[in-house]
């Protein structure tokens, strides 16, 4: 069967979607960029819609939250290096610490993975010695639920809405690829082909 651009932009949200339930997935953790030129590899979480929503959760206490805020440019790369497909993204992104997508994430996290919001020291501060700045008490087990409840006020979730992407694949017959662009999420995607 021949590429069309309607696979293709189907195959990117099927791709990145299973990436998110799947941990081995090479694209479970895309790079994603922010405005000062600055990249940082995040876990993708969940994939809603036809891209409309890329969800990742982080640290509040994180440089990037302050940078992105509540609405500022992203971009999202993510690469399969065993079918050779680059996905490329650009989006708005916004940081939400209350309200009920960040609870939900919160109350569906599992103790361990809320363990790293127990740090006493958020990412990017000074420490006097090389390690981690998670509590000496909980650096060899995980906290119990009740435990973790002090690192809620330090979760958030980064939403991305997606309005351009590109899909790419590199093979010895030369390859293809696709841009898709959109001006928000509720307006219906346009793709065209691009040289590799
Ligand atoms: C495998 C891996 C997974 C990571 N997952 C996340 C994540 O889901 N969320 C996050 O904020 N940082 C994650 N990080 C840490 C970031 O790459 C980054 O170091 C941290 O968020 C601080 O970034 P900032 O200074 O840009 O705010 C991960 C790092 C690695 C190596």
């Amino acid at each position: 069967m021949g590429l069309t651009l309607e696979s293709l932009l189907e195959d990117a949200v099927v791709r990145l979607s299973a990436a998110a339930r799947n941990r081995r997935s090479a694209m479970h953790t895309p790079v994603v960029g922010t405005a000062d030129g600055d990249l940082r590899i995040m876990v993708l979480r969940e994939v809603a819609g036809d891209l409309a929503t890329l969800r990742f959760h982080t640290d509040l206490r994180s440089p990037k939250c302050v940078l992105i805020g509540s609405g500022a440019p992203v971009s999202i790369l993510a690469y399969d290096p065993e079918t050779r497909i680059q996905l490329r993204m650009r989006g708005e992104g916004r940081i939400e610490s209350e309200g009920p997508v960040a609870n939900a994430a919160w109350e569906r996290a599992t103790a361990s993975s809320r363990r790293c919001y127990l740090a006493e020291t958020g990412p990017g501060g000074a420490l006097p010695a090389a390690g981690s700045a998670i509590p000496a008490a909980l650096l060899h087990r995980s906290p119990t639920i009740a435990e973790t409840v002090a690192g809620r006020a330090h979760f958030a979730v980064l939403l991305i809405e997606v309005r351009s992407l590109d899909w790419l694949q590199l093979t010895h017959e030369g390859g293809a690829r696709a841009r898709y662009t959109r001006d928000d999420a509720s307006a219906p995607w346009q793709g065209t082909w691009l040289a590799p």
